[in-house]
């Protein structure tokens, strides 16, 4: 495999995100830098409210930023300068995102919607299907390919939308809160097949998180704090995971 010409799944500066005019103009991200690496899990924590589901929205392209910010490049393209056609396209390419409230499809079943983003890729029903099934067996949920999401408990839906942003094998997975419904032995599994994500150099994976039972995956940890990136703990055999972080992160 050669050598991606950027090490950056990500490279974000002077982001700043607000919602609404005038007096009720909320400024939500304030100058916003951040990194994330190729080859690397990357968690971003802060507190409810602080902004974190606007700036990974904003790096999956569902979502606009402010005029004005310096540089918003996402696996090498500035995602700034894509028309929304465009950025559609790109994202269903190369983005696996897990919503905070998981948004599946309620008429589909199970394998119907986790084939989604490869009939949007063009890949035939049936095969699109098949791979499905074998992504849902990663999960766990291999057994459940036709059920429909409201048979299924919150963490088998967390499940089942964590295959969906697996299925296409997309080079950057951003999740919000993916660990969250799940149990410990569930948590790791998923936590494992991100590991394996990772593993491939040229892709990433970020995740939103207030689960301390996952940081010890990751090999970067940003807190966040009311729309700024605060602390970065870069996590390896000479660093650690700091004390504070060991011991959970309180909302
Ligand atoms: N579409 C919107 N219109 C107006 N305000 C919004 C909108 N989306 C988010 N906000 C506000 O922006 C701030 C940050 O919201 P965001 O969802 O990014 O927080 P968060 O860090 O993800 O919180 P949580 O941990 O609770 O999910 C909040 O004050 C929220 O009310
Ligand atoms: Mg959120």
């Amino acid at each position: 495999m050669s050598e991606p010409a950027s090490p950056y799944a990500a490279r974000v500066r002077g982001l700043n995100k607000s919602f609404g005019d005038g007096s009720s103009r909320l400024h939500v991200l304030k100058d916003v830098a951040m990194d994330v690496k190729l080859g690397d899990i990357t968690m971003l924590i802060g507190p409810s409210g602080c902004g974190k589901t606007t700036l990974i929205s904003i790096l999956a392209g569902t979502l606009k930023p402010d005029s004005g910010t310096q540089e918003l490049s996402v696996l090498e393209q500035d995602i700034q300068k894509l028309s929304t056609g465009q950025i559609t396209k790109f994202r269903a390419q190369n983005i696996g995102f897990i919503f905070q409230s998981f948004n599946l499809i309620p008429t589909l079943s199970l394998a119907e919607n986790v084939s989604v983003p490869l009939l949007i890729q063009g890949v035939g029903a049936r095969k699109a299907e098949q791979k499905a099934r074998e992504v849902l067996a990663l999960v766990g949920l291999g057994d459940r390919s036709k059920s429909r999401p409201n048979q299924l408990s919150g963490g088998q839906q967390q499940r089942v939308a964590i295959a969906r942003a697996l299925v296409h094998e997309p080079r950057l997975i951003i999740c919000d809160e993916p660990t969250a419904a799940l149990d410990a032995k569930n948590g790791q599994v998923i936590m494992e097949l991100f590991e394996n994500v990772a593993r491939s150099k040229d892709r990433a994976v970020l995740i939103v998180t207030h689960d301390n039972r996952i940081f010890a995956h990751a090999n970067r940890i940003a807190s966040m704090d009311d729309g700024r990136i605060v602390e970065v703990h870069d996590i390896d055999a000479s660093h650690p995971l700091p004390e504070n972080l060991k011991h959970g992160f309180h909302q």
